[in-house]
């Protein structure tokens, strides 16, 4: 990558946050461990070095700290929070215990408006705060620019070394301006340009696939989601036909989803599709199994041997391609007190065994998931699954709660294309996170015309998040509500009663199971 930011990850639960902003900047950013040797970050050749944040003190006896070296490599080098405690541990400040923490909402007041970060900033900004330790001795040689309500040294500079520190949170979005204050750091004092484009990108990616590929074959499995389609939608503009993509049907797909599949990959960009119907398979081995971890298994393992028997089908191949994304090959770093550390990514159903012979293709390993997407559309997928909400791996098995019948699932089904219809027609299917609905394990009487019913509940579920480790409901309009009760009890066959779930997570799970 011709131009580049380093960050330097110290555990905070904002660093991969940091990165994404940078790249808004269009500019390249790479997270690596705090203690990567200053040798190793010099032959990356970073425009500018960031040191996260992060939950330690700078006085933990296990405290986290760089290679001292880097403050010697003559890089900007931009201090966040935990950051500025670095600063000042390595050049001579001071960091104490603050009186009381400083968390939440500041207002920081900018009193030296030269300071290159806050150009075409006003001199009064909303920053967020979430700090113990506090600063109380300038490192040498270094200046204040700004001051909080509980911080006198809110902003500090060593103008001439281009060092900087902020004790505030500048990629959270409840600092409005701090995309700005970024914008700032990395065009104008590293100088860096505009070259992080995914049209860009696209290019490059599909110069290197070819590279990596030759004239070899690719297999890829397609699940509809938005990191295969897109990763599929790559690799057939950099190989065309030398890429097979097997899709999987395995009966607990939502409705439509096979037919989208199809139409896109095989109609629209004739990408090679080998379409594996295992519907009976899967739902012969589901038959009368009601525990959660156990459909799972079920489900994880029969799409092994389905996918495996696809490949031979395929024939020979050399290479494997997966849509692995930056998040999941970011080395996290194991800090005590990290709450973030200890959430570990889950459900990784679809998962290959070692003893498949492949060499791998990650074409999106550098990039966040907002980055697909824009790549997806750049790539011409459409926006229907480009944008489309998170879909589990075991599909609607998790969306039935007991045993699974057809028929549970056709209600399912049904229910779930209401909502989605109706959710987008309201215009909140693509701001939330998820809406879809669950089919409840018991039937309750109900009145139908003058026929007394005794039928299933579907409930509704709508949540927002930012990654689905936590998640708020959503406050749906009551007439939304209404529209999807209605809609659902008249128009699918066997649910008389419709409910609505007003849980979070935590303490609740997103999905039901
Ligand atoms: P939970 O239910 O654990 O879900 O709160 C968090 C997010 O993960 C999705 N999810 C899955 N995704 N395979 C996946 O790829 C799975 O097995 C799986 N289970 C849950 C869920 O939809 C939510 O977005």
């Amino acid at each position: 990558m011709s131009e580049q930011i380093v960050i330097l990850d110290f555990g905070s639960q904002y660093t991969q946050v940091i990165a994404r902003r940078i790249r808004e900047c269009n500019v390249y950013s790479t997270i690596v461990r705090y203690d990567t040797p200053a040798d190793e970050i010099a032959a990356m050749a970073p425009r500018g070095i960031i040191l996260s944040g992060g939950p330690s003190s700078v006085y933990a006896k296990d405290a986290p700290l760089p290679d001292k070296a880097i403050f010697k490599l003559g890089v900007p080098i931009l201090g966040i929070c935990y950051g500025v405690q670095l600063l000042a541990h390595f050049n001579g400040g001071k960091v104490e215990k603050g009186q009381k923490r400083e968390y939440g909402k500041g207002t920081l007041t900018v009193h030296d408006a030269s300071c290159a970060l806050f150009e075409t900033l006003p001199t009064t900004l909303q920053v967020w705060n979430s700090h113990g330790d506090k600063l109380t001795k300038l490192p040498k040689d270094f200046a204040v620019v700004a001051t909080t309500e509980n911080s006198d040294y809110a902003v500090i500079e060593h103008r001439e070394r281009r060092i900087f520190g902020l004790q505030f949170h500048p990629e959270v979005v409840h600092t409005p301006r701090g995309r700005e204050v970024y914008s700032n750091f990395v065009h104008g004092i590293c100088g860096c340009g505009k070259h992080w484009t995914m049209r860009n990108y696209l290019e490059r990616a599909v110069a290197d696939i070819r590279t990596q590929v030759g004239n070899e074959r690719v297999i890829l499995g397609l699940s509809g989601g938005v990191d295969s389609s897109v990763a599929a939608a790559l690799l057939h503009k950099a190989i065309g036909d030398q890429l097979t993509c097997i899709f999987v049907n395995n009966g607990l797909l939502r409705a439509r989803e096979a037919e989208v599949v199809q139409e896109v990959f095989g109609r629209n960009f004739k990408v090679k599709l080998q379409y594996e119907d295992a519907t009976k398979l899967f739902l012969g081995k589901l038959k009368g199994v009601t525990e959660p971890e156990k459909k799972r298994k079920i489900i994880g393992k029969a799409f092994i041997d389905v996918f495996q028997a696809a490949t031979k089908k395929a024939g020979k191949a050399k290479f494997l391609a997966q849509g692995t994304l930056y998040p999941d090959v970011i080395e996290s770093v194991p800090i005590a007190g990290n709450p973030a550390a200890l959430i570990k990514s889950h459900h990784n159903v679809g998962g290959l065994p070692k003893n498949m012979k492949f060499k791998l293709v990650e074409p999106l390993r550098m990039l966040f998931k907002d980055e697909v997407r824009v790549l997806g559309l750049e790539l011409g997928l459409p926006k229907e699954i480009v944008y489309r909400q998170p879909f589990p791996g075991p599909g609607l098995a998790v969306r039935v709660l007991g045993d699974l019948t057809a028929d549970k699932l056709r209600i399912v089904r049904e229910a779930d294309a209401i909502v989605v219809e109706e959710m987008k027609a309201s215009g909140l299917y693509y701001s939330i996170w998820q809406s879809f609905a669950v089919l409840l394990p018991c039937k309750s009487v109900g009145v139908m015309g003058d026929e007394r019913t005794y039928d299933f509940t579907i409930c509704v579920r709508a949540v927002e998040s930012q990654d689905g480790m936590t998640a708020d409901w959503v406050k749906l309009p009551y007439e939304l509500l209404e529209k999807l009760s209605t809609r659902i009890i008249n128009e699918v066959k066997g649910v008389n009663r419709c409910v609505f779930d007003i849980t979070s997570k935590p303490p609740g799970t997103i999905e039901w199971e």
